[in-house]
């Protein structure tokens, strides 16, 4: 891990939930000393349950009344929700229509295979085109990835300097910057596996600060890693910036395509990249990237929308995405599969509290502006969930007599459990009180919960990010969802869902709640900051991509006018 790479980190650092820009508490070497800490602490936790799960007898052990092997007792500890669930239901496609491949070891990545029985059959399903090319893809990230010959050499290339050197081996390579928050890893993470897919390169993701993308994820590509080997040749690529001589904007500007003397194209699209940076959203078979072996990309967000200008690509995306509005709710379902410390966090509170509800309401709340607790956000959520009718109303006092008696439950009084999550659980102690200390008109029971509060943003604090990931999970798994706008952390937990959020509309904390507060989003999909301003045709600025006129399935999004994403 490259703890040189501080800087650049530093300087552009903003909380998992957003996209603020905000001064890191800690550098690159303090933040690196802390994961280390949590990661000594969990390996210790770690092996406390282990021993506990062998020294539990497991419950096949004494219905057999026979003796087992280690082996099975591991598998009816880690495995029992699924299959529990599975005796108590048909069983389930649990890959997909063929989005997964078979073969994994069910043990290391429970959620892969349990997944299914928590979430909402599928709306959209993966065309046979795209599974094809996915199958392309993981023989390709098997045969150039990391241990492999081609990747041998080719990290001796770019060590060495040699370059422009044509695809040597068909082997090429895109390796992200992993940086910012958790929501934002995930949106620039399942956007640039479709570029590298787009584009034939292997997709190496960086194991950020603390190493935090294994404690995260599962690897997705049988048979090999997708993590960037810690010996990657480009010792500060963390600290790549726009005005590095390897940015695409400064070789198509300046260089006239030239990569004389470059080891790698560095690609900036950075929430605030330059319009330079931006023309990489253009680049086709007469430009110059393809030539590069090596392409190191900077995302903090959601690419795929830009991936949609480039009329080298339309007809490709065209057959993956018959359905436009797919793109990250299909992607992240390949991708993004929960590692099995964070799979039972999900389980666990899952069947705590949501399971047995007759419904349930996701409200994912996150303030850009402050850290502490504002009357008028909580006025925004409350309007919100009343305007859309997604929490009951509660009786209220009308001038003057008193409280109307309670009243018996009614036989079958419908349930409906509320999921908040925040950095603050000012929010969702006042909800749950104000259903404690009133009825709701309808007699319906309605049960307020938080996984946790963390009260303020950490960066790359591993036991902070797998908390993160899980209640991103969690909301997921709701029938419906409220999101604050401009929150990456939202548009992934609606995104994986499946789910058209009511998106609220970012607030200035001035003590009025914006009016409307909400509004039902157009699409699952995530919104996409720092987008092309032109259309790849003419390569000038146009203002009708800002108003989405200019593609039929790119948009304005509800939430920020100057993003777009995908819709049908
Ligand atoms: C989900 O799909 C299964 C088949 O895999 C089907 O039996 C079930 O009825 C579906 N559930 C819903 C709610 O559509
Ligand atoms: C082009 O070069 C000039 C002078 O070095 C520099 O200021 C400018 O930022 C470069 N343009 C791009 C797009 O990188
Ligand atoms: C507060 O900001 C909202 C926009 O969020 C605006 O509509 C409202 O007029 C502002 N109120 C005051 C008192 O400035």
């Amino acid at each position: 891990m490259d703890t040189a790479g501080g800087g650049a980190e530093a300087r552009g650092q903003t909380s998992w939930l957003g996209l603020e820009e905000e001064a890191s508490p800690f550098s690159g070497k303090k933040a690196t000393k802390a994961a280390t800490d949590i990661k000594r602490w969990s390996s210790v936790v770690n092996a406390a349950v282990v021993t506990l799960i062998l020294t539990v007898p497991p419950l096949i052990l004494l219905l057999s009344g026979g003796l087992s092997t280690p082996t099975v007792w591991i598998r009816s500890t880690v495995a029992s929700v699924g299959s529990q669930m599975r005796a108590s239901e048909s069983k389930k496609d649990v890959l997909l229509g063929g989005l997964l491949v078979p073969g994994f070891d069910e043990q290391t990545c429970a959620s892969r295979y349990q997944a299914v029985y928590y979430r909402k059959n599928m709306t959209r399903q993966p065309s046979p085109y795209l599974i094809k090319r996915l199958r392309q893809q993981e023989a390709l990230q098997r045969r150039c990835g990391p241990g492999t010959e081609p990747y041998t050499s080719a990290s001796e290339r770019l060590r060495s300097g040699q370059t422009d050197v044509d695809n040597v081996d068909g082997c090429n390579y895109l390796v992200l910057i992993s940086y910012r928050g958790l929501g934002n890893r995930m949106l620039a993470m399942t956007s640039a596996f479709l570029y590298a897919m787009l584009t034939g390169r292997v997709l190496l993701v960086d194991r950020g600060y603390g190493n935090t993308l294994a404690d995260l994820f599962c690897e997705p590509f049988p048979g090999t890693t997708w993590a960037l080997p810690p010996d990657f040749p480009v010792k500060n690529f963390k600290q790549l910036d726009e005005d590095a001589p390897e940015s695409y904007g400064n070789v198509a500007v300046n260089r006239s395509g030239s990569l004389m003397g470059l080891r790698f194209v560095y690609v900036h699209l950075d929430h605030s990249a330059s319009p330079a940076n931006l023309l990489f959203y253009c680049d086709d078979h007469r430009e110059f990237l393809h030539r590069a072996q090596w392409v190191i990309m900077r995302a903090d967000q959601y690419i795929a929308p830009g991936l949609f200008f480039n009329p080298a690509y339309q007809e490709e995306l065209d057959r993956m995405f018959p359905r436009k509005d797919s793109v990250f709710y299909i992607l992240s379902r390949y991708l993004l599969h929960p590692t099995n410390d964070i799979w039972g966090m999900v389980t666990r509170f899952y069947h705590s509290y949501l399971s047995k509800a007759d419904e349930t309401l996701g409200i994912q709340i996150r303030v850009f502006d402050s850290d502490k607790p504002a009357q008028q956000i909580l006025d925004q959520i409350l309007a919100c969930t009343s305007q859309e009718r997604l929490l009951p109303g509660v009786v209220t006092t009308g001038g003057g007599g008193g409280d109307p008696p309670p009243r018996l439950p009614t036989a079958g009084a419908r349930s409906m459990a509320v999921l908040m999550t925040g950095l603050s659980s000012w929010y969702h102690d006042n909800v749950r009180e104000m259903y404690w200390r009133s009825a709701s008109i309808d007699g319906e029971v309605v049960s307020v919960h938080q996984p946790s509060h963390e009260e303020h943003q950490l960066w790359f604090a591993t036991k902070h990010d797998m908390k993160a990931l899980a209640e991103i999970y969690l909301l997921s798994l709701t029938d419906k969802i409220v999101t604050s706008g401009w929150s990456t952390f939202g548009y992934a937990g609606h995104g994986l869902g499946g789910l058209t959020p009511y998106v609220m509309f970012r607030p200035v904390l001035n003590g009025t709640a914006p009016n409307p507060p909400c509004t039902r989003a157009m699409s699952m999909e995530p919104c996409s900051f720092g987008v092309p301003h032109f259309e790849c045709t003419r390569k000038e600025f146009n203002r009708d991509v800002l108003q989405g006129k200019l593609l039929p399935h790119v948009r304005t999004c509800e939430d920020a006018f100057w993003g777009l994403k995908l819709a049908d």
